[in-house]
């Protein structure tokens, strides 16, 4: 198959530059950890940020004289969990919460595991609704319930990545557990109505359960609009470390934890807590709330500045995703006739980062699921890359990448024989071709 020979192709050519990487610094593959790294554009800042170097001062007695732990009796300890709960104070300001209602969990997958979890195992039903679109956190744990006799609805998006809401409540039902939809998706930035969509569980006597990992530091949050029982966050998507995520469950909701263990965060997760991870957590967020008005405004003028150019300086460019309804610092394009990881690499290779929502695995590249939930043609699905901009983005940074993406671009629809650009279109039916490939893509999908 076509993609298969691109996908081998791909992976040689990671190979040669790891290679020649390697080479031209004469040491071995596991020394690569150990070079001064160069300077690195990062448009990815929706897998993850940098750590901020305030978190890291801030978290640092805890690595080294604070070491403590903070259920320790003694008055060592007392001090080192007086810093746990002042970190829980500013986290929960982050989302107008009571800290009462924060628990720290390890990640925003635990967050949402336990938080769908909880709602199951407390309400003895056995029906959980979610979207189509979800991150991976939600998908699987849905499989994984299914396979144990659960019942998971995965609500249709539109093709702009929205939500019809007379379809969520007509999919409500007596024995509906929970309803849980992300508020910001993190492939596309698209925001959901969570605030209406909260209202109308309350109404049918439901629960319901965000995951808001993506929203933090890019739009503000407050836990009591929203009315949701359940919201989770992850101090990765912050400029905090990783390993450290929070659950947010509104007061008077019953809770069954998920991780089952000792005493520690009010008896709903057992494990000793990991303190400078916590404290950088509250850091983090403290900073976050200092700033995001200004880096707001900021950092939607560097998408916007960046979307358009590439959707009026490079032809057969789409956005994907609500233009108005989404995260200010997130871009979804698809640049028809080629493939997402070439460009990918391209990037690399100039040092720039970003990610496209598929994997490349085993030989044949899956197109991403919420760009196919959405109704994309595969092959305009595994040509869309997203760009996500961040507080340590500058503009000379998006010059650079408006820079090398444009010939990068065009270099590889010259050679795509799907490209208009391509130099011998006109000797074979090019429409025939992509039709062809069409047929292809999407038997491979449904594989
Ligand atoms: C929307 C969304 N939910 C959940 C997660 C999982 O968070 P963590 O990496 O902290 O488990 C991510 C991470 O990419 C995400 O983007």
């Amino acid at each position: 198959m076509e993609s298969d020979d691109f996908c081998l192709k791909y992976h040689l050519a990671r190979e040669a530059v790891r290679f020649s990487f390697v080479f031209v610094q004469g040491g071995s593959a596991s020394d690569l950890s150990m070079m001064s790294p160069k300077k690195v554009f990062y448009f990815d800042n929706n897998a993850t940020t940098r750590v901020a170097p305030e978190v890291v001062t801030a978290m640092m007695p805890f690595l080294s004289e604070l070491w403590a732990n903070p259920s320790s009796a003694y008055s060592f300890g007392a001090q080192v969990h007086g810093h746990v709960e002042k970190a829980r104070e500013t986290v929960a300001a982050l989302i107008n919460a009571d800290p009462k209602e924060v628990t720290f969990t390890s990640c925003g997958t635990e967050s949402n595991n336990s938080a769908i979890h909880s709602a199951l195992v407390t309400s003895g039903k056995r029906h959980v609704v979610t979207t189509a679109v979800e991150h991976s956190a939600n998908m699987n744990f849905g499989a994984y319930l299914e396979k144990r006799g659960f019942e998971v609805t995965y609500l249709p998006v539109e093709s702009d990545g929205s939500l019809d809401l007379h379809l969520l409540e007509r999919s409500i039902r007596p024995d509906t557990a929970v309803v849980s939809v992300m508020m910001a998706n993190n492939e596309t930035g698209v925001l959901f109505p969570i605030e209406e969509i909260a209202a109308l569980c309350r109404s049918k006597g439901v629960l319901c359960h965000t995951d808001a990992v993506q929203v933090p530091g890019k739009l503000k949050m407050d836990v009591r609009q929203l009315g949701v029982d359940f919201l989770s966050l992850s101090a990765h998507k912050l400029h905090a470390p990783k390993g450290i995520g929070m659950l947010y469950v509104k007061r008077r909701t019953k809770f069954q934890p998920y991780v089952i263990g000792g005493h520690q965060e009010r008896g709903r997760r057992g494990g000793t807590e990991s303190v400078a991870n916590i404290v950088a957590f509250g850091r983090a967020a403290e900073l976050a709330m200092a700033s995001i008005d200004d880096e707001n405004t900021r950092i939607r003028g560097l998408r916007d500045r960046f979307e358009n150019h590439v959707l009026t300086r490079i032809p057969n460019t789409v956005r994907n995703g609500n233009r108005n309804l989404r995260l200010p610092n997130t871009s979804n394009i698809a640049f028809d006739f080629i493939e997402a990881e070439a460009v990918l690499l391209l990037l690399d290779q100039a040092g720039i980062c970003a990610s496209s929502g598929s994997a490349c695995t085993t030989g044949s590249l899956d197109p991403s699921h919420v760009l196919m939930a959405m109704g994309l043609p595969p092959m305009r699905a595994r040509g869309s890359v997203r760009f996500s901009f961040g507080i340590y983005n500058t503009e000379e940074d998006v010059d650079h990448l408006i820079e090398k993406l444009t010939p990068i671009v065009h270099r590889l629809r010259e050679i795509s024989p799907l490209s208009p650009e391509h130099p011998d279109n006109d000797t074979y039916d090019i429409e025939a071709a992509r039709r062809k490939h069409e047929v292809e893509m999407s038997v491979q999908g449904e594989g």
